[in-house]
């Protein structure tokens, strides 16, 4: 059973450099075996885990409101996941690096699903020590890659999500995920 929520971050608190008006917060929770109680509360929220939150399995997050260019953060099995509907150009800038030059080496596709390139689903944690890094949020920090900068100590990771400078030694998980239909992903 599934049900999901789409909210507007509330507007920026004082001090918060995360959280941004046009941000896009999607939670969707599915609830295996202890029935389905979904959440319509901002990202910050979602993060003190409630029981049904550590119980679920799996997420279902409808993407059909991410434009292109837009990522939003989730929350799978109590930590962040960014899903990112990459524009042409970012998808060209992954595919422009030979996989095998890279720390982790990974093609673009090798991230994603056949046909769904754009679709780059990730863990939100970074590889190193666990931050969660910048640049799912609009005008947040993409680092020098353009894609995901982790600010704790300074990992840069690409459009693909793939680790290119700084000291995570891998690129950022992609968990397991299934698209359910063209504009429903299920992640777990
Ligand atoms: S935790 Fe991300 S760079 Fe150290």
């Amino acid at each position: 059973m599934t049900e999901q929520a789409v909210t507007d971050t509330p507007e920026p608190e004082a001090g918060d450099g995360v959280r941004r008006r046009d941000f896009i917060n999607i939670a969707a929770v599915s609830a295996a075996g202890v029935g389905a109680v979904s959440t319509l509360v901002p990202l910050i929220s979602q993060m003190s885990a409630s029981a049904d939150v550590l119980a679920a399995s799996s997420t279902e997050i409808d993407i059909s409101a991410i434009k292109e260019g837009q990522s939003i953060k989730a929350v799978f099995r109590k930590q962040p996941v960014f899903v990112r509907n990459l524009t042409a150009k970012e998808i060209e800038e992954a595919n422009a690096i030979p996989a095998d030059s890279l720390r982790d080496p990974q093609s673009l596709a090798d991230r994603t699903k056949e046909g769904k390139e754009n679709w780059l689903i990730t863990m939100g944690v970074c590889t190193h020590l666990g931050c969660v890094p910048l640049g799912a949020a609009e005008g947040e920090n993409k680092g020098e890659f353009g894609g995901y900068f982790c600010p704790c100590h300074g990992s840069h990771y690409d459009t693909a999500a793939r680790i290119r400078k700084g000291p995570a030694p891998t690129n950022l998980e992609v968990p397991e995920y299934e698209f359910l239909s063209d504009t429903v992903v299920k992640i777990g």
